[in-house]
């Protein structure tokens, strides 16, 4: 392994922000604030590093994962709605060039059919849906394995 704690970068995209209020039944009680806590709490344990992003522009989530290639070993993203559609974030995390897993609270696959597709599933090493915050604990652990497959 590195002799640096591997940073991991979490992102989340539009609407995420309004954790807390936003269908609690479908998404959970926790605030965004408080879900970032409890994975920086996690992340620690696993000692991994973690940096967060959160917005609700495309453009700032695209020019944020193009400044990731650089600063960070491994993302983390829940890009909200644009999962399912925006080939920008897709082609924004394909230049990243980073190991990546896709997180979802909810379990995607059993909602609407328009929410079973995700744009940038083919560029991510896992995808974790359904599992609320635990999911990121998962990924955690998935990208800390996978880093240390690629750095062995
Ligand atoms: C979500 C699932 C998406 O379909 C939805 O648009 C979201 C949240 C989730 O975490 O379950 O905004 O990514």
């Amino acid at each position: 392994m590195a002799d640096h704690a591997a940073h991991i970068a979490v992102m989340h995209g539009v609407n995420l922000d309004q954790l807390g209020r936003r269908d609690p039944q479908m998404y959970g009680k926790l605030t965004l604030a408080a879900l970032e806590r409890r994975i920086a709490e996690q992340a620690d344990i696993l000692g991994l590093a973690t940096s967060f992003f959160h917005t609700n522009h495309e453009g700032e989530f695209v020019e944020h994962l193009h400044s990731l290639r650089t600063r960070a070993d491994a993302i983390i993203l829940n890009p909200g709605a644009w999962t399912h559609y925006q080939w920008s974030i897709r082609d924004a995390l394909e230049i990243a060039g980073l190991p990546a897993v896709e997180v979802h609270l909810s379990d995607v696959k059993q909602r609407e059919p328009w929410r079973h597709v995700s744009v940038i599933a083919e560029l991510c090493c896992a995808t974790i849906s359904g599992h609320g915050p635990d999911g990121y604990n998962q990924a955690l652990v998935r990208l800390r394995d996978e880093l240390g497959l690629r750095l062995a």
